[in-house]
């Protein structure tokens, strides 16, 4: 497996490459991040992934200095994936213009997660589209944990006309339902004894006022509960740790 650490190397790794699927991440990988890695390989892709925590998508300080950091686990577990390269850029590689320039959209962003937390989008959004022009990968995987990015991604592909497929992966979970995700090995053990607790409510299809009576009857602060577009999207908290999640969901079941 190569390790690209600057612009130059993946420039001249990419030269010999064809058809590359692109697997964007912040790092700490887990069997969520690795079925990203399976599908494009079954795509018959050469798998670049980069490991990159993007500071300008925190829209608190405290939970950028929490966010794991498990390199030497996740360079593992790639090269045992057959990954063929994995790029670790720094802050000013990405950002040599101190992010200056920025990729919004107005709409979409400002609800749900967007709403919840101010620019955080606009971090996702520039650092996507950064990396892309970087990677000039043929098709990029996103799973749809994080549904509502996975949308904005699409569209701003769409938008700017940007020649690369963007292939949606499905939510993978936990045998009691929790969504997979980084921020799941900052839980504590009763926290993490909780946390399946938000899918198994959103997905009980019960009323949505009846679902936040739930979650925060059982501990949980709920940041939002909406649904839109056939999805039940949920955020909550447990303690410091933002859980979120989303269902397909049909509002008229509800009522
Ligand atoms: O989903 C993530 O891990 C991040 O938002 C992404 C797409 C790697 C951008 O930093």
């Amino acid at each position: 497996m190569d390790i690209l650490r600057d612009i130059a190397s993946l420039k001249r790794w990419r030269l010999n490459q064809s058809a590359v699927g692109f697997v964007p991440t912040m790092g700490a990988l887990h069997d969520g991040h690795l079925s990203l890695v399976d599908q494009a390989q079954k795509d018959d892709m050469t798998v670049l992934v980069s490991i990159f925590v993007n500071p300008t998508q925190f829209n608190q300080a405290s939970d950028l200095e929490a966010y794991p950091n498990t390199l030497d686990a996740d360079l593992a577990a790639l090269d045992q994936a057959g990954v063929a390269a994995v790029y670790l850029p720094d802050f000013d590689q990405v950002y040599p213009d101190g992010y200056r320039y920025q990729v919004n959209e107005n709409t979409l962003s400002q609800q749900l997660c967007g709403a919840h937390r101010p620019g955080h989008f606009d971090g996702v959004l520039t650092v996507v589209m950064k990396l892309f022009n970087l990677v000039k990968p043929e098709r990029a995987y996103f799973g749809e944990k994080d549904h509502q990015q996975l949308q904005l991604i699409q569209g701003m592909v769409a938008a700017f006309f940007m020649d690369i497929e963007v292939v949606a992966c499905p939510i993978i979970r936990e045998s009691d339902g929790l969504a997979m995700s980084s921020r799941n090995l900052r839980l504590t053990p009763e926290q993490r004894a909780l946390a399946p607790q938000l899918h198994q409510t959103m997905a009980s299809g019960v009323p949505i006022q009846q679902m936040k009576q739930r979650l925060s009857d059982l501990g949980f602060v709920v940041d939002y509960l909406e649904s839109h577009g056939g999805r039940l999207y949920g955020a909550a908290f447990l303690g410091e740790i933002r859980l979120i999640d989303n269902v397909p969901y049909q509002a008229e079941e509800a009522a």
